[in-house]
This record gives structure tokens, C-alpha cells and sequence, in this order.
């Protein structure tokens, strides 16, 4: 491929990769069964980013691994008021050309719900939430990467062997006990704090053993810190990471992460959020079992997002939801977006999203439970 037989930009995106692996001092590569391609959003990326894209295209390369794509900047269902739509021909040109060199059109961040990955299996993943989840609910291993890398290893089929790929790398150096009272709900909250507080390999004990907490957790150590592996007690596969002889032990309970959450309704225009990472459909039924029934309150606005396989797997549900006054936004979300409206308030069971709000568009947030969100949104039943 270095040599150029399969073509100059095959050859180009090896060189990458193999730089990468001399600059870490890898001396090796390896194959991947899975990409997933970050750096989507043309909100995120801009003109330069959608230039290197194009330069890549024109080349004539594809995918040679099943290749997965992350959200986009804008609701690609069309419908929605809150999201901007004003890249949205930008956004278009990028797609068409990722679809044309072979890229399946999830732009969603769960792509393991797309394909579970296998114990041990080597990934190039873009998208912290999604790595993180990879490398900690399903043992298998990829770093952390940006997308020109990814682009890189879906070209190609490779990536360096270092990082997360390697057993000396996976160790465990904090135990974290949880307290009784930190509750599933606010996960969101305590991933926040990992990511915030620790700077090694943690693993949680106590951790209440139910998947959309534990997204919601991983995704906000993976946001707040740069976690690529957290384990998660009788949770993470064993022998896919080892305990250090003398480890540190710390303990949380629910006052370490009280200044996060929100206890009581905000008042004025209060935005929730649900739905980072994306809603699988699982989680999806759940909200609207939640919101049968019920009605939102004047000054008051759910905004639900979810992989662009939706419109066409759950058009009867999202019109349901829509003919609530719920905004669901498919193939985006608000962080990789712009809302049209500033809220005065957003809150949000995600950390992650808390995070970003807050931070990069200036949004005052609070995490709180997907049920305190519903009944601060909602009349009663
Ligand atoms: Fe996904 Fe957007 Fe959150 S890409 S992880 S919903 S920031």
C-alpha cells in the first residue's frame, strides 16, 4: 500500500498510520474489523475539514473494513425547528461523499449497536463515548482517535499497535467504591467526576448493573477526562486488563457529585435533553413510556436525539412524540449542532452533554435523572 498499489491516496493514508506507529515507537500494525469515522459534523470541521474529505474522495478510494459514520451538524430528518439548519448543504456534500466511498450512513455515536464488537477485537474508533464503551462493556480494543485517522484505517484496514491494543496498557490503578447513594440516575454525574479526577485506569465497584447508566457514565469520564478504559466490576470481561499489585482506593458518594446535579425545577425557559449518546430503541421506548399521557408545561421543551436508522425503524414513534410538542432529532445532537434558541436552562441526564453545553456553547446546565427531567418538564399524569 506504502509502495502505491493501491493507488495515491491508499498510499498517502498508510503513510499516516505507519508515521503515527514510528512517532509512538510501535514498530508494528494492525488489522481492524471496524471504523468508525468521527470528525462528521461539517459544524465541527468547517471548510478545511470538508477540503481533506474531498481530497480523499476524489481519489477514488473506499472502504476496505465495515466503516460506520458518526452524527452530522444538522437533523437529517428535516424537521426540526431547534436545530440549525443552515449548513445543511455543507453537511449534504460530506455525506454523499462518504456514502460514495462506502461508508454505511448510521451518523450516530453507538455504533456498536450497528455491530457488537467481539472480545479482544482491534477497532479504529473515533468518538470518545463509543470507545470508551468498546474497550470497557465489550473488551475489545481501540484508542482514541481523531477522524483523519479513522478515515486512515477504513481506507487501509489498519491501525498502529499501540495505546489500547496493548495488554500493558490496560491497567488498572484506582479502585473506586461507590456509596449505596449514588443513584443509576445520575451517572451522568459521577462519569463527570471520574473523568475530572482520575488520570489513570479506574475501576468502579458497587456500580448498579444497568446499561443506559453505564453509557451515560462512561460517555462523561470519556468527555471530562481522556479515558479510553474504565472498568466496570463484573461488568468488563475479564483478562481484557489487569489490577496493579498496590492500588489505590478511593470512595464517592452522593456529595461528591451534588454540585453537579440539580434538586429543584429551574425556572424560565427550561430545555431537557435526553439522548447522549444517541438513544438505542430500548432506551428510546422507555422515554416515551414515561411521557404517555402527559403534557409539557408552558416555557418548557424535550429534546430527544437519536441514530438516523430511526426514521426509518421508528417513524410511528417519532411522530407520536412530535405530536407532544418533543423534538426528536435524528443523525445529530445539540453538542455537534447549533440550537436556534438559547434556553435559559438545559438540563440533561448527560454528563457529556452537560459538559459541552456548558462550556462550548455557553448553555447554563444541570444533570438530574431522566425521571426528575420528565416530571420538571411534564404536567402530571
Ligand atoms: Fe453523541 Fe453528540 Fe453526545 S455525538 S455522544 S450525542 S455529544
Amino acid at each position: 500500500m506504502l509502495l502505491g498499489e493501491k493507488g495515491y491516496v491508499v498510499a498517502k493514508m498508510m503513510e499516516l498510520i505507519v508515521k503515527i506507529c514510528e512517532a509512538y515507537g510501535c514498530g508494528k500494525l494492525v488489522k481492524v474489523n471496524h471504523v468508525h469515522v468521527s470528525g462528521v459534523s461539517y459544524s465541527n470541521i468547517g471548510e478545511h475539514g470538508l477540503e481533506f474529505i474531498a481530497d480523499t474522495h476524489r481519489g477514488g478510494a473506499k472502504a476496505s473494513v465495515f466503516t460506520t459514520t458518526n452524527p452530522t451538524c444538522v437533523d437529517l430528518s428535516g424537521k426540526s425547528k431547534l436545530i440549525d439548519s443552515t449548513f445543511t448543504g455543507r453537511q449534504m456534500v460530506i455525506n454523499r461523499m462518504f456514502e460514495e466511498m462506502g461508508f454505511q450512513p448510521t451518523y450516530s455515536c453507538i455504533p456498536y449497536f450497528f455491530r457488537k464488537p467481539s472480545l479482544d477485537e482491534h477497532l479504529s474508533w473515533g468518538e470518545s463515548s463509543a470507545v470508551i464503551y468498546a474497550n470497557s462493556i465489550y473488551g475489545a480494543r481501540t484508542n482514541r482517535e481523531g477522524g483523519p485517522l479513522t478515515l486512515a484505517s477504513s481506507l487501509t484496514g489498519f491501525t498502529y499497535y499501540y495505546g489500547m491494543h496493548l495488554d500493558e496498557n490496560r491497567v488498572v490503578e484506582t479502585i473506586i467504591e461507590l456509596g449505596e447513594d449514588v443513584e443509576p440516575g445520575l451517572y451522568g454525574a459521577l462519569g463527570y467526576w471520574v473523568g475530572e479526577n482520575i488520570n489513570n485506569v479506574p475501576m468502579l465497584r458497587n456500580v448498579a448493573l444497568d446499561y443506559p447508566s453505564i453509557k451515560i457514565l462512561l460517555a462523561a469520564a470519556a468527555a471530562t477526562g481522556n479515558h479510553a478504559l474504565v472498568v466496570i466490576e463484573n461488568l468488563t470481561p475479564q483478562g481484557t486488563y489487569r489490577v496493579l499489585d498496590r492500588v489505590e482506593k478511593i470512595r464517592i458518594d452522593s456529595k461528591e457529585i451534588e454540585h453537579l446535579t440539580v434538586r429543584e425545577s429551574p425556572e424560565g425557559y427550561v430545555l431537557g435533553y435526553v439522548g447522549c449518546p444517541h438513544l438505542d430503541p430500548l432506551e428510546f421506548n422507555l422515554i416515551i413510556e414515561r411521557i404517555k399521557g402527559r403534557r409539557l408545561k408552558p416555557n418548557c421543551r424535550l429534546l430527544v436525539s437519536v441514530p438516523y436508522l430511526f426514521l426509518s425503524t421508528h417513524g410511528r414513534e417519532i411522530e407520536f412524540l412530535r405530536r407532544r410538542g418533543v423534538e426528536v432529532v435524528v443523525g445529530t445532537c445539540p453538542i455537534v449542532s447549533r440550537l436556534t434558541e438559547k434556553p435559559d436552562f438545559l438540563l440533561t441526564n448527560s454528563g457529556k452533554a452537560f459538559f459541552y453545553m456548558k462550556n462550548i456553547h455557553g448553555v447554563e446546565a444541570g444533570i438530574a435523572s431522566i425521571d426528575f427531567i420528565v416530571n420538571s418538564l411534564f404536567e402530571k399524569r
